[in-house]
């Protein structure tokens, strides 16, 4: 038994397929209950089984309830952690909205913790299963625009870093995957339907897969492992490229390009 939030996601929906037909019994969780019904059914059609439970994760009481809910259903094999929310907001458009941090932070950080923390223990108790959590890239290559977003989730991470190995020591192991850019709903805002060199969500529930399946414990593509590295050797340098690599990049990787106001086009 899998658990799975922002199951309905892209990158979600095409791992609980890919679980499905591997006979696997999925507890799928989000909030949109008609989209988790729809998505129930094509796991059954792809071979697995699967339960749905409609969760909010900024609401710490229904993400309780949640962990009940699961225990009633068994101790799962592993947790995969992919419920997430992003926004991108520069600097002069963040003062007077640390409610931003706040979303965010129950969204990828305390709801994803709470059910983490409250299926963990029975885990422990076996002394086995595996916890995989889904960050981004954003958390080792800090990005103007992306702080709130980042910030929570290097939260989760860090949490996890630290507790891995306790956990490990009772049986669990836990695996972070630093996602880069999918073509889903979560980039089509800032990068468009069909964003230059982004994953396809199947290639991102690949990449989760690798974490649930092996005994990996970082699953990060090179670019964020030397990113991560120049980060911390030089700061300074890594801080004034990202204050100008973070829009030249979101201007590349855009296809399609947003119309201009009518008036500002070049002739
Ligand atoms: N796409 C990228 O480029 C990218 C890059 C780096 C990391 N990631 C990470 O990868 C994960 C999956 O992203 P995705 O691209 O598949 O995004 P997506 O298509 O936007 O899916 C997000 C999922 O999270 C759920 N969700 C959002 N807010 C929630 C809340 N408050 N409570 C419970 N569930 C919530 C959504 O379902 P409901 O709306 O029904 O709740 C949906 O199932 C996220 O953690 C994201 O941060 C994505």
């Amino acid at each position: 038994m899998i658990v799975l939030t922002g199951a309905t996601g892209g990158i979600g929906a095409a791992l609980a397929l890919r679980l499905a037909s591997r006979g696997e019994h999925l507890v799928l969780t989000a909030r949109d209950h008609d989209r988790l019904e729809q998505l129930a059914g094509q796991v059954h059609a792809a071979g697995g089984t699967a339960s749905v439970h409609p969760c909010d994760m900024r609401d710490q009481e229904a993400v309780t309830d949640l962990v009940r809910q699961v225990l009633a259903e068994g101790v799962p094999d592993a947790v995969v952690v992919l419920a997430g929310h992003s926004i991108r907001r520069r600097l002069a458009a963040s003062f007077g909205r640390p409610h931003d941090l706040v979303r965010l932070a129950g969204t990828n950080m305390l709801g994803p913790a709470t059910l983490i923390l409250g299926l963990l223990e029975p885990m422990c108790a076996r002394g086995s299963g595996r916890v995989v959590a889904v960050t981004s890239a954003a958390t080792r290559i800090p990005t103007p625009g992306w702080a709130a977003y980042a910030a929570t989730k290097s939260g989760l991470d860090t949490w996890l870093r630290a507790l891995r190995p306790e956990a490990a020591a009772r049986g669990v192991g836990m695996s972070i995957v630093e996602m880069p850019l999918v073509a889903t709903a979560m980039a089509a805002p800032t990068y468009g339907a069909s964003p230059r060199g982004a994953m396809t969500p199947d290639q991102g529930a690949a990449m989760v897969l690798r974490g649930l399946n092996s005994r990996r414990t970082l699953v990060s593509p090179p670019w964020v492992r030397a990113g991560a590295v120049l980060s911390q050797a030089a700061p300074t340098t890594a801080a004034r490229l990202a204050g100008v690599g973070g829009d030249v990049a979101a201007r590349l990787l855009r296809r399609d390009r947003p119309a201009r106001p009518a008036g500002r086009g070049r002739a």
